[in-house]
């Protein structure tokens, strides 16, 4: 069967309910715009049991996702979305793009959450971009922008109670929101929540638990994916 979409982790396949799509977790790990490439065993496994974890407490907490079942070791069932453009992003301490763009050293702690959007774009490189922009290119109106910063702060005061409960610091995350396919005012939580789209620091020894060890070549990359994992699930 051939897939609908594939992206750099994961592919969509239909099913037999036109609602409803098969997310299949990949192997393959990428950074700087896929200019960085291998696959690593287990991960698509990791991603997916870590965001099934994440999305079932989410929904626990109100917050609306498009999960819908598990199927098996790396598929999930999900409603059908069409994805806005945006990659929100929600920074709690600076570190990654903000510390270069900046010049913070890493690790320095923010007053307040800082949210920010990307425009999804590989061949642009995925620019930066404020709500004004996100309305001109048509990715999302002024108030579903409010939606989503809404949600944003939301998801990240769940995420960050969730993980300090696993001894781990969140210090950065990305994720993705869609419109119902049957109904599009209804904005819900769609594509993964994983050490992929997340920085996770170890809250005593600071240690990295999440893909910057990839993007920095620093070893034990899926060991700290099998440990999120591990810590998840106590
Ligand atoms: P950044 O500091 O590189 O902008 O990344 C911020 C957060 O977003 C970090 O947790 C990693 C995540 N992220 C993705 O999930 N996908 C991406 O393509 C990028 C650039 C970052
Ligand atoms: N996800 C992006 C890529 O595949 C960038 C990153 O996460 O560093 O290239």
């Amino acid at each position: 069967m051939e897939p609908i979409y594939e992206g750099k982790a994961k592919r969509l396949f239909t099913t037999e309910d036109p609602n409803v799509l098969r997310m299949e977790y990949k192997d393959s790990a990428t950074a700087f715009n896929a200019l960085k490439k291998a696959d690593f065993e287990n991960k698509g496994r990791l991603n997916k049991a870590i965001t099934l974890i994440i999305y079932r407490m989410l929904e626990e907490k109100g917050v609306k996702t498009h999960l819908v079942s598990d199927v098996d070791d790396i598929n999930l069932l999900v409603t059908r979305v069409s994805i806005l453009p945006l990659e929100v992003i929600v920074r709690n301490v600076a570190a990654g793009s903000f510390s270069k763009r900046m010049g913070i050293t890493e690790g320095t702690p923010f007053q307040k959450p800082i949210v920010e959007f990307s425009y999804k774009d590989d061949a642009l490189g995925d620019p930066f971009i404020n709500d004004d922009y996100a309305r001109e290119m048509g990715a999302a109106t002024q108030e579903e922008c409010d939606v989503l910063k809404k949600m944003a702060l939301v998801i990240n005061d769940t995420l960050i109670e969730f993980f300090l409960k696993a001894n781990m610091r969140l210090i950065d995350f990305k994720v993705e929101f869609g419109r119902l396919a049957n109904d599009s005012s209804t904005i819900v939580l769609a594509d993964e929540i994983s050490p992929d789209t997340c920085r996770l620091w170890d809250v005593e020894t600071g240690k990295k638990m999440d893909k910057d060890r990839f993007r920095q070549d620093m070893g034990d990359f899926m060991e700290v994916y099998e440990e999120v994992l591990a810590r998840l699930q106590k």
